[in-house]
């Protein structure tokens, strides 16, 4: 066999590859998994999503190749909640994509845009593909450490100046995951005018655009003046409407960078199911109605995790957006280290902040994907491990 490439042997293990079998493990030994890992929510998707692909799945003509134009009704709809949601104008044809999950192009660009030396610029935590694309395409990655003391915002201030003359990405992502915060308008603003300044494409990731609380209403980075010379935004129906699985995703924004994307794509896939745009279609259509609901469940679980993982000691914030949880772990322990413990223990799977990064250490996630009396019993059973190490002692579990 001949050798794999270096930037494919040099790419770290992606978060959580090891759980489903460390799940597997556990059960058959008769742990009880409360599994607050992915951000992958138990919660049904719209009736109106599934009554159209059935639909859909009836007719020949959905079963052919999408490409990359896909189904024209789906981008009218993207272009059409666009305007609805955020009062940002965009032609359906020209400043709109289709996505197999928005994971997928956020990965991809990176290859229409970086040649080796290039560099990329990261959060640190960060959503992986944000590392992974850039990587395997042979560029520098220059990841910026998020920090509690600034809000968790990417502070542009800390990017070496020596490498700016070479950055052409930069990868931002609010409401934010792993960490919860929220962009305010003027850093936005900034954001905008930095990359304007610097020659710099902006990948805005929104996919918790919709997951909002406390009557916080995310914007979309397009609704700022000038935004749209140098962004583009990725967006996806995964979590907004608990069809993490269906793939469904869109990229929205600068037209260069969207008909970039949209070439690169033409040689990697051939586009998304058409029953899943007819979906689609009929999910952005149910918006109004099917958020709130399904944002006041969130809201219910955000509520009980966060009174409970305070009872039991944790220091937690309390999220505006988002379907997680950042908590500093006590005692300074490192996080694999104490998402491993815990997970044995006790049998709750918590995420651990250094599987996006090494900024993401020192502190665990919470998603929020259970129902809040399991959420209360995993805080339970996590605060009675913690207590018990603190003591000397061992996890009830253990
Ligand atoms: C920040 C962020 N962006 C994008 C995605 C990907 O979503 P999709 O299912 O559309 O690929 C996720 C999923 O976890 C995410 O956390």
């Amino acid at each position: 066999m001949p050798t794999l490439s270096r930037a494919f042997q040099t790419l770290p293990p992606y978060p959580l590859a090891d759980l489903p079998g460390l799940k597997r493990e556990l059960r058959a030994k008769g742990l009880d998994i409360i599994d607050l890992g992915a951000g992958d929510a138990d919660l049904p998707p719209p009736p109106q999503a599934v009554k159209a692909l059935r639909e859909a799945a009836g007719r020949a003509e959905m079963s052919r190749y999408a490409f990359q134009l896909g189904l024209p009704a789906f981008r009218e709809a993207v272009a059409e909640w666009m305007d609805l949601r955020f009062g940002v104008p965009v032609d359906p044809y020209t400043e709109v994509l289709p996505l197999i999950g928005s994971k997928e192009g956020l990965a991809h660009i990176p290859f229409a845009y970086l040649d080796p030396g290039d560099v990329a610029i990261v959060p640190d935590p960060g959503y992986p593909p944000y590392f992974g694309g850039p990587h395997l395409a042979c560029a520098d990655l220059v990841a910026i450490p998020l920090r509690r003391a600034k809000n968790f915002l990417l502070d542009l201030e800390e990017i070496p100046r020596e490498k700016l003359s070479r950055a052409k990405l930069l990868y931002l992502n609010y409401p934010n995951n792993p960490t919860a915060a929220t962009a305010p308008d003027d850093y936005l603003r900034r954001v905008i005018a930095f990359c304007r300044e610097h020659d710099i494409l902006c990948l805005y990731d929104n996919a918790y655009s919709e997951l909002a609380y406390d009557g916080y209403t995310p914007p979309s980075i397009l609704q700022f003046e000038g935004a749209r010379d140098g962004t583009i935004e990725f967006f996806s129906l995964s979590k907004t409407y608990n069809m993490t699985g269906w793939r469904i995703g869109f990229a929205v924004g600068n037209r260069s960078a969207i008909g970039a994307l949209t070439r690169l794509k033409t040689f990697m896939d051939n586009g998304l199911f058409l029953g899943a745009q007819a979906a689609g279609v009929a999910t952005l259509r149910a918006w109004r109605e099917f958020v709130p609901r399904n944002v006041a469940v969130f809201q219910e679980r955000r509520d009980a995790a966060v009174e409970a993982l305070s009872a039991a000691g944790f220091e937690v914030t309390v999220p505006k957006a988002t379907m997680y949880l950042w908590i500093p772990i006590p005692g300074g322990e490192g996080s694999y280290d104490f998402c491993r413990r815990i997970l044995l223990e006790t049998g709750v799977a918590l995420f651990p902040g250094a599987a996006m990064g090494k900024g993401g250490d020192g502190f665990f996630r919470v998603a929020l994907t259970v129902s809040a009396d399991r959420l209360r019993e995993a805080a339970a059973r996590v605060g009675n491990a913690v207590a018990a190490t603190s003591s000397g002692g061992r996890g009830r579990n253990g």
